[in-house]
Formats: C-alpha cells, structure tokens, sequence
C-alpha cells in the first residue's frame, strides 16, 4: 500500500477499507508513516469526513495498536464492568462521585483516566491533589484493587491505544482536532482499548467543551455509541451542558472537596443532578438485576430502581466509605479526605464582588477554566507541573440574582499578585441582566434558578439528550 495514494483518495472524497486504516494506525506507531504524510491525512480527513463503516474500522484498528485489557477477567468478576468517560469540561469533578457510588452498589469499576489540557480539567490531576494518592498502578496491583476495592483509578499508559496518542498530538499542532471522526475515533479507541464491557459517555455541549453546539454534540454522541454497539459494548451517551461550569469549584482539591460534599449528600443542585443521571446509568448499563427489570417491567420501572439505589449509597454513607476505602488503597491520605480541612489550601484568597445588581445571564466555563490554568491549576503543556491548590468557587452562577456588593466567587491562588491577574479575566466571564422592576424593588428575595429564563441559564436541563445502543 502507498501512503500518498491513500492520502490522495481520501482527499478526493474516497472511502478507506479497514485493511487501509489499518496500514495507516500501525505505520504511526512502527514509525514507517512519517508525521507530514500522517498530519496531511488528517487534514484530508478533517474536509472529508468519514462514512460510520469507517469510523468504526479506524476505532478498531487504534484500539489494537498496542496493549488490550479484559477487565472483567482482571477482576475475576461474573458482573460486567463499567466504565464511563466525559469528553472533557470545566469543574467537571463527576468521576470522583460516580465510581464510588456505583462501586458501593456493587458493580466493579476499574478506569483509565487523563490530566487536564487547555481549559479543561483531568481526573487524575484532581485525584493527586490528595496526599499520596497515585495512579501509576501496576497491572497486578489494578488487579488486586478491582477485586478487593471494586473501584480503581489509574493513569492511561503509554502501550494503550498509542496510535490515537500519537496522531492526536499531531492534531493538537496542525489545526484538526475539532473532527468528528477523529474525536469519536480517539475516545472510543481509549474506552476500547481499556476493556470494560458497558460505557457512559458523558459528552459535553457549550462554551466549555469541545462541541460549542447541540446538533454536533448529539452527532458525536451518536457516532460514538454506533462504534461501541459495533465493537461488541454495551453504551449510552448523555449530551449534557457545559456552557457554565459544572458546580461552584473549579481547580483540582477544591472540586475534591466539592465530592466530597456531593457524596455526604451535599453539594450543588446541578453537580448532585448530573452526578445521580450518570450513576443511574451505569447501575442501568452494569446492573444483570436492573437490566433484567428494565427488560421485563420497561424502561422507567429499571429507572426508577437505578435511580433509588444510587440515591441509598449517598443516603447510607455507603459511597462516600467506598471513596476513602478507594483513596487509601492508591496510597492517599485518608484522614484527609475524611476531614478535608485537613487538604492543602491556597495561600491567597481573594473575593470578587459584583459592581452591579442584576441576574447573573452567563458565566463563560472557557473563561473560567482558562483563568483557573493560568493560576497554576492547569498546563499549557504535556508535562507542565501544576499547583492543586488553586482555582475558583463561584458563590452566583447563571440565574442567581446579585445586589451591587455582593460576593461573585473567590478566587485561590498562588500569592496576591496571581488572584489579582485572575480577577480581572474572571469578571469578564459574567453578565448580567437587569432585575424585573417588582424583584428590583425587594432586593432580598432571591429570584430562584429555575425561574430564570436568560441564555445559557437554568432553564436549560444538564441533561440534553440521551443516546443508547
Ligand atoms: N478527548 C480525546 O481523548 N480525544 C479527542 O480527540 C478529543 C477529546
């Protein structure tokens, strides 16, 4: 096979066999495709597109381009084992909440997670916030800890799905990375790659995610579920909002405080909300009892059940115990966690007061993740060191009524002078909307978030599709 006529078919609006992208996936990473003929397949691919066949071929041939784990015989477990993947926001802490409580009602959960990138966050800088917590694992100690734990976290190595770790470098420096076939490909090829047999996609839609819009946010969504269900996985994907961030806490100990809080029953409304949607459906997914019901009593009667055992683990105590059992067994401190006035906190504080009074109408989650890397929360690039202490709580959010005066969020930071520069790009992540005149006139009374109507507000549910297979 030529690799310039397979560039020049595709850029001529052709269509590849498996066998090609095969040729394509493994010359990436034997070294034998050099990075310009690769970048300009990209680029071909980024114009073109690519039919489901192949979208689903380049998947399969990513995923088998290095190691493959079958977790369900790494946990030695008759249960399917799930996993569940968010295509990346802002306070986006969701993992931290979900494992434990789906692994509380029994079903085990092994995964592979990432570091945060740009103006988005990653588990696993989340969960090293927490002393000592690790997540390089070995094979025989992920073994042991889904087994005995029934949950664990670890860092994505180098051997899983390299070609898509290879290739997407190259996208990030050669403008194709907003492709849907090469985002569906390189998230599915991981997800494969890592084993488990049902997987909830979390993809996100607005200011802070990749897909900006709803129809493209559900196309992937769609894309990625049709792979799965043709590889052989069980998979359901919620389009869900990112046009504010996810919750009050953005930066990476205090979105674990934040689930921590979410776990002891607390926390805030949208991050509880989305929080027991995609627990639900993993028990929905994983569960052989709820499966079984959802098959014979119908959708809503498996729901309903889901839904209530989920509710249990957080009502019992349960998933929280199975979140300090799980940071203990990575080497975290548990005291820590079981006492978080015991974690690191930022040496500046700096709180923001609005200069107006009026309805918060948009809260831009890029700004704010982007303003949270720049204290030192996030890197640039692979590789950049990072500061677990610092970030954002935002006290108003979209819908949130202020007076003039009145706290819009603190900001954590490394000294003075770092709060000082953040404060500035964070203010202008906010606007406003004047009060109806009659809430203006009785300035206490809160108008309620699920009253306001403004763009990008409450009104709009975190859930805004469901796609199953
Ligand atoms: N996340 C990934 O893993 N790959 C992409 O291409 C985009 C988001």
């Amino acid at each position: 096979m030529n690799v310039v006529d397979l560039i020049t078919k595709k850029r001529d609006g052709g269509e590849h066999s498996a066998g090609e992208l095969k040729f394509l996936m493994e010359g990436i990473v034997e070294g034998t495709v050099p990075d310009y003929q690769i970048a300009s397949w990209a680029m071909a691919v980024y114009f073109r597109g690519m039919t489901p066949a192949e979208s689903t071929a380049l998947t399969l041939a990513m995923a088998a381009s290095g190691e493959t784990l079958d977790l369900r015989a790494l946990a030695q477990s008759e249960k399917l084992i799930v996993d569940k993947h968010s295509s990346g926001g802002v306070g986006d802490k969701t993992t931290l909440t979900v494992g434990p409580i789906a692994a509380a009602c029994g079903l085990p959960v092994g995964k592979m997670s990432g570091r945060g990138l740009s103006f988005s966050g990653g588990t696993i800088d989340k969960l090293e916030g927490i002393p000592g917590w690790s997540a390089n694992l070995s094979t025989a100690q992920f073994r042991r800890q889904l087994r005995e734990v029934g949950l664990v976290v670890a860092a994505q190595t180098a051997a899983l799905a390299p070609a898509d770790q290879l290739l997407y470098a190259l996208r990030d420096v050669t403008g194709t990375v907003p492709s849907l076939p090469l985002i569906a490909g390189s998230i599915m090829s991981k997800k494969l790659a890592a084993g488990a047999d049902a997987i909830v996609l979390d993809v996100k839609c607005g200011r802070g995610a990749f897909m900006e819009l709803l129809p493209e946010a559900r196309e992937l969504a769609e894309l990625m579920v049709s792979i799965g269900r043709g590889a052989g996985r069980r998979v359901t994907a919620l389009v869900t909002a990112m046009e504010q961030p996810l919750g009050r806490a953005v930066g990476n100990i205090l979105e674990v405080r934040e689930a921590i809080d979410t776990l002891q029953g607390g926390g805030p409304a949208d991050f509880q909300e989305l929080t027991q949607e995609v627990a639900t459906e993993m028990l929905l997914l994983g569960d052989p009892e709820l499966h079984k019901e959802h098959e014979a009593a119908g959708e809503e009667s498996g729901r309903s059940s889901a839904r209530s055992r989920v509710l249990e683990a957080i009502g019992s105590g349960a998933a929280f115990d199975k979140f300090v059992q799980f940071v203990a067994a990575q080497g975290g401190d548990a005291a820590a966690v079981a006492n978080p006035d015991l974690l690191d906190t930022a040496p500046a504080v700096l709180e923001l007061k609005s200069k107006r009074g009026g309805i918060v109408s948009r809260l831009d989650a890029r700004a704010v993740g982007l303003a949270a890397a720049a204290l030192g929360g996030g890197r640039q690039r692979k590789g950049d060191a990072i500061d677990h202490r610092v970030g954002v709580v935002l006290a108003s959010k979209v819908g949130e009524q202020v007076l003039a005066g009145d706290p819009l969020c603190t900001v954590h930071a490394a000294d003075a002078d770092a709060a000082r520069l953040a404060a500035d790009r964070i203010l202008d992540a906010y606007s406003f909307r004047d009060l109806p005149q009659e809430a203006a006139a009785e300035p206490e009374e809160r108008v309620s978030a699920e009253r306001d109507t403004g763009p990008g507000g409450p009104e709009r549910p975190i859930i805004l599709d469901r796609i199953t297979s």
